[in-house]
């Protein structure tokens, strides 16, 4: 069988993937470029690449071992990486809770032999590819988002761009509320 590709990721439900679509088209307008597909717009957590499909019950046993909280995020960012021409939505504070939640992640899939991205990881939603923004604040509404799950993607590379199709999800523990 092929390997699969997967990837960890947050993903926003239909009214807030709404609400970054309309940021990336205010992006759009200045900056050019390829806009994300509405369906499309998600978080990245650890972007394994190819797996083979005998070793998905093992990527599933690492999320399996993850007990970690909710967590808020306000995104009340809009901005562009000049290296790699994406531009994308991000949050002035990085929860505690999400860098704890990729850490989790990286140290399962780490355990378990898994080569992922290991870049510094640096949280946004992708919402141009090949864009080339003129200098300047784009201003937009704070999108705030409280994360209530973790899902595994599946990436299927098609003619029109990647399809991702989500494998499994995984809730956040609600907060305990003393008293
Ligand atoms: P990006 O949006 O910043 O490009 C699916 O490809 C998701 O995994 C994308 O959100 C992408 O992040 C992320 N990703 C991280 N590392 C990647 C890599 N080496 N190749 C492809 N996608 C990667």
């Amino acid at each position: 069988m092929e390997p699969v590709r997967l990837f960890f990721a947050l993903w926003p439900e239909a009214e807030l993937q709404q609400a970054f679509f309309a940021a990336g088209n205010k992006l759009h307008q200045r900056c050019g470029g390829r806009r994300t597909r509405r369906e499309n717009i998600h978080l990245t957590l650890a972007f394994l690449g190819a797996v083979e499909p005998a070793r998905l019950p093992h990527v599933i046993a690492v999320a399996d071992q993850i007990a970690l909280p909710r967590f808020e995020m306000i995104f009340d960012r809009l901005g562009w990486w000049r290296q790699n021409q994406v531009a994308w939505a991000a949050t002035s504070e990085t929860p505690r809770a999400i860098v704890d939640l990729v850490k989790a992640l990286q140290l399962g899939l780490a355990a378990q032999g898994f080569k992922f991205d290991e870049r510094r990881f640096v949280p946004h939603i992708t919402l141009l590819r090949k864009a080339n923004c003129p200098p300047g604040v784009i201003d937009n509404p704070p999108i705030v988002w409280e994360a209530h799950a973790f899902v595994l993607v599946r990436s299927t590379l098609q003619e029109d761009g990647p399809h991702y199709a989500i494998e499994r999800r995984w809730a956040l523990q609600p907060e305990c509320r003393m008293g």
